[in-house]
């Protein structure tokens, strides 16, 4: 397995330490995200407000590229440089990666005044607690298996809620008779990855998502389930239009909103752009589950993880802390972000009609038991398996790898290769 801890291994990390401290100022704080979408940046300034009524400056640290691939590799240079942010964005396994490689803070006395063990649910737990201490300030949950449908398109081609993969591939068909395109994808490896989570969901059901993506199982890797899932992104990539390699996410949802795509399929920080956009869900746009998976959801949570800071830079990073869990927050930031909010005791009331089912959704998948985590999305497994991942998913949808049989091959050694 390839770990941070390894790649740290030989830096110059703890002689640049006092040089990286001095960069950043004790009344600040210094965030490394890659939220640059216009419906993140509205959620982001929430908590900018929030901050600057505290009296702690802002200084923003943005990297570019949904998903967060290239936001992590910056990191990466930055932690190897000693020259550590208050707090970075980060997603599942890579904060347990970072707090294995000995970076991580510790937030335990800020989770303890503020009662975090109860509040937050133990699935985010399980990723920003480390032996023990919290390292991280889970900041969200999203899901990533969602249907996000322009209201006006649908109501032209006379379309209703696909309940099953067939009826998609149904809906889709009836847009392009109409002259519409039928679906906005962003050709990049994470989001045709973050697809690819909710297909193998309504392929093979929730108890195959969690042995194939969160365990790893190998017989459910190779089995002939998975390769009907790789024939059914074959049968989505049919009605992507031709401009589609390397689109941004946000663009995709562009699309959708404007009515010059049917749909999109992505995590529910797309809705973030519709409100960005001043659309209303049921009048203006649509959210459904992807087909057959209603029941089940695939999630990610954002969370801050709390890189250990010289002391004099801890009060900042306390006060990040306590104020990205205080309720306020976590219904304010949330509701212009699409996601729903990463405490139990936050009420639904400030959310719209998606807002609500995300968070009556998440309730119900917890107590059945029918929550996991998505591998496209950091929280299936660590980041060298979700990459190895991804990269067989674009080579498919790229045509670099041509058949399902040979992507499940594929998919299989990659995923070996990797653990
Ligand atoms: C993050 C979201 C973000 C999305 C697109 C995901 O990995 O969890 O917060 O909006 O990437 O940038």
């Amino acid at each position: 397995m390839k770990t941070i801890a390894k790649a740290l291994a030989g830096s110059l990390m703890a002689s640049t330490l006092l040089a990286g401290a001095a960069l950043a100022q004790t009344k600040e704080v210094q965030m490394l995200h890659w939220w640059t979408s216009g419906g993140e940046a509205a959620a982001l300034n929430v908590l900018k407000g929030d901050l600057a009524k505290e009296g702690f400056a802002w200084k923003d640290v943005p990297v570019a590229g949904g998903g967060g691939d290239a936001a992590m590799t910056a990191l990466k240079a930055m932690v190897a440089a000693g020259n550590y942010p208050t707090a970075s964005q980060m997603l599942g396994y890579t904060v347990l990666d970072y707090a294995a490689a000995g970076v991580m803070g510790d937030l335990t006395e800020t989770a303890k005044k503020e009662g975090w063990d109860k509040a937050v649910p133990a699935p985010l737990q399980k990723f920003s607690v480390y032996k023990g201490k919290w390292v991280a300030a889970p900041v969200n949950v999203h899901s990533v298996n969602w249907l996000w449908i322009n209201k006006a398109v649908m109501d032209k081609i006379g379309g209703t809620e696909p309940k099953t993969f067939d009826d998609l591939i149904a809906l889709l068909d009836k847009a392009k008779a109409a002259g519409v395109i039928p679906l906005a994808l962003g050709g990049q490896s994470w989001q045709e990855a973050t697809m690819f989570d909710s297909i193998v969901l309504s392929t093979g059901g929730a108890e195959f998502y969690k042995k194939a993506f969160n365990d790893l199982d190998e017989a459910s890797l190779k089995s002939p389930t998975m390769k009907k899932a790789f024939d059914n992104l074959g049968r989505l990539k049919a009605y992507v239009d031709p401009n589609y390699s390397g689109r941004d996410w946000n663009l995709a949802t562009a699309m959708v909103i404007k009515g010059d795509a049917l749909v999109q399929v992505m995590g529910d920080w797309a809705k973030g752009e519709f409100v960005a956009a001043k659309k209303e869900p049921g009048k203006d746009f649509l959210c459904y589950r992807f087909p057959g998976t209603d029941g089940t959801v695939i999630y990610n949570s954002d969370m801050f993880g709390m890189f250990n800071v010289p002391a004099d830079r801890r009060a900042a990073q306390a006060a990040l802390a306590t104020a990205t869990l205080s309720k306020s927050f976590q219904s304010a930031f949330n509701v212009v972000k699409g996601s729903v909010p990463a405490r139990t005791d936050v009420p639904d009331t400030a959310f719209d009609a998606c807002g609500k089912k995300g968070i009556a959704d998440l309730k119900s998948a917890s107590e059945k038991g029918t929550l996991f985590g998505s591998l496209a999305q950091g929280y299936g497994a660590p980041p060298a398996v979700a990459n190895a991942y991804k990269d067989v998913v674009t080579k498919f949808v790229h045509d670099q790898i041509k058949t399902s049989d040979q992507a499940v091959i594929e998919l299989v050694k990659a995923i070996n290769d990797a653990k």
